[in-house]
């Protein structure tokens, strides 16, 4: 099998000498899963071969299972010292596994990464630098860990021009969701559950709150349509408002709550997105309301080819690392992606679509005519209005749901209505994004 020495391999032709030098920053999770899929994988010893692991502290990382070969080492500069032909960047964080991955691609070593952060917030200045030196940047593992979607956007569906995508990209959130929806657990015992099964962690803040999500998103659009969203202009919403009231509300028609992340390219320019992240109703039998546990969805729709679904295990180390050995492999196999720089895309306000809308108050009359009536005074129509007997009456639960309305026109109807002093909690309003 060959292996092209040269650093210019991407343009030259192979010739067969040796396998790639592999140098593998951080052995957390995916590093070391990354690292025992090389030693447990003999058949791979002549494409690729594995010679530093670099990490803080490295005492307290050493395995027994790691081939004496390899070099543990904590001295970031020894590994560019030993002139690696690719790094594998499973550090994470923007800084300072960021100044690493520039150094790697400005000195001409490609890089391979599962850093959806740093590719989320600098990506489109690395892919200058490795356009520029020739060195390769890869990053398959950084969206829906061990689900090769980039590579299929990239290749499978180059042939047709994607208008849009929508997802469920962080199996953390799925998780919690879909185990409140299944056995009415509270969101604080699912929470729980989700920590035992090591789904999430301690803080899950980057779960649940969006952000996690969001730079997939803005990764996602970078491969699938040559422009990079502002992370910071991604409209998110966190799941942690909801209760398991609402997944009762929302199967009494017909639907059930996922956070979704979907992105729709706006008009014909090419440069306009809508796009948001947060939880949203889809129909429970629609593939996003049966996807379940921690797995990973994403259907893109393209204007010839229709909607294409891919889905499986979004995270956890091993899958995460299939991702990152089979860029290496590309590498090793000399394959050159067309990975295009990114060009500047920006978000505008998301299309009208019907809400649905949670209320909890001390019950009193008239508290509906006001909620109309604000509702009323922003143009936009009840559709239905739901409430389950047997709440106490200082903390009923009831729900309208409105139909497509404007986003900016339901947020000033709701801060309207949330002056009212029945209220018990915030209202919440959730998308029903229609397509899905
Ligand atoms: N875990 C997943 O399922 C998954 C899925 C897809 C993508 N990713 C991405 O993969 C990357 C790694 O995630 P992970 O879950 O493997 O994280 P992790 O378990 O925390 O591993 C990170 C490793 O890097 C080391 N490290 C951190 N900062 C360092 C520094 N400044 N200098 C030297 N070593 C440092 C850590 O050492 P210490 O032990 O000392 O902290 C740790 O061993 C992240 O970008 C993440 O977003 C992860």
């Amino acid at each position: 099998v060959s292996v092209v020495l040269d650093r210019e391999w991407s343009r030259a032709a192979a010739t067969v000498v040796r396998p790639l030098k592999v140098a593998v920053l951080g052995f957390g999770t995916v590093g070391a899963s990354v690292a025992r899929i090389l030693s447990e994988r003999p058949e791979l010893a002549d494409r690729i071969e594995l010679t530093h692991i670099f990490n803080r502290t490295i005492h307290r990382k050493r395995v027994d299972w790691m081939p004496p070969s390899v070099t543990w080492t904590e001295d970031i500069d020894a590994v560019f010292a030993a002139n690696p032909d690719v790094i594998v960047e499973t550090v994470g964080g923007v800084r300072p596994a960021g100044e690493w991955v520039r150094r790697a691609l400005e000195r001409g070593i490609s890089v391979v990464t599962a850093n959806k952060m740093l590719i989320a917030t600098e990506g489109q200045a690395l892919l200058h630098v490795s356009a520029a030196s020739g060195a390769q940047l890869r990053f398959e593992a950084a969206v829906c860990g061990g689900v090769p979607l980039l590579h299929a956007v990239r290749d499978g569906l180059a042939g047709d021009t994607l208008t849009g995508f929508t997802g469920i990209l962080n199996g953390t959130s799925n998780y919690i969701l879909s185990r409140m929806g299944a056995s009415g657990d509270s969101m604080a015992d699912a929470l729980d559950a989700a920590r035992a099964l090591g789904y999430a962690e301690v803080d899950p803040s980057a779960d649940i709150d969006g952000d996690d999500a969001a730079a997939k998103l803005v990764v996602l659009a970078g491969v699938a349509f040559g422009r990079v969203v502002p992370l910071e202009a991604v409209r998110r919403q966190s799941i942690r408002a909801i209760r398991s009231a609402d997944f009762r509300y929302a199967n009494r028609i017909g639907h059930t709550i996922r956070q979704v992340a979907a992105l729709e390219r706006s008009g014909e320019d090419g440069d306009r997105f809508r796009g948001f992240v947060g939880p949203a109703l889809v129909p429970e039998e629609s593939a996003f309301g049966r996807n379940d546990g921690a797995n990973n969805l994403v259907v893109l729709r393209g204007s010839y080819g229709g909607s294409t679904a891919f889905s499986g295990a979004g995270a956890g180390g091993p899958a995460t690392a299939v991702a990152v050995v089979s860029d290496v492999l590309g590498l090793a196999g000399g394959r050159t992606v067309s990975t295009r720089t990114w060009s500047q895309g920006r978000l505008v306000p998301a299309a009208p679509t019907p809400y649905y809308l949670r209320f909890v108050v001390q019950d009193e009359p008239g508290i509906l005519a006001r909620i109309a009536s604000a509702l009323a005074r922003e143009g936009i129509n009840i559709d239905a209005v739901l409430q389950e007997p047997g709440y106490a009456r200082d903390a009923l639960v009831f729900v309208v749901t409105v139909e497509k309305c404007e986003e900016v026109a339901l947020t000033t109807a709701i801060r309207a209505i949330a002056d009212d002093s029945c209220h018990r909690a915030e209202p919440l309003a959730l998308p029903m994004p229609m397509g899905v």
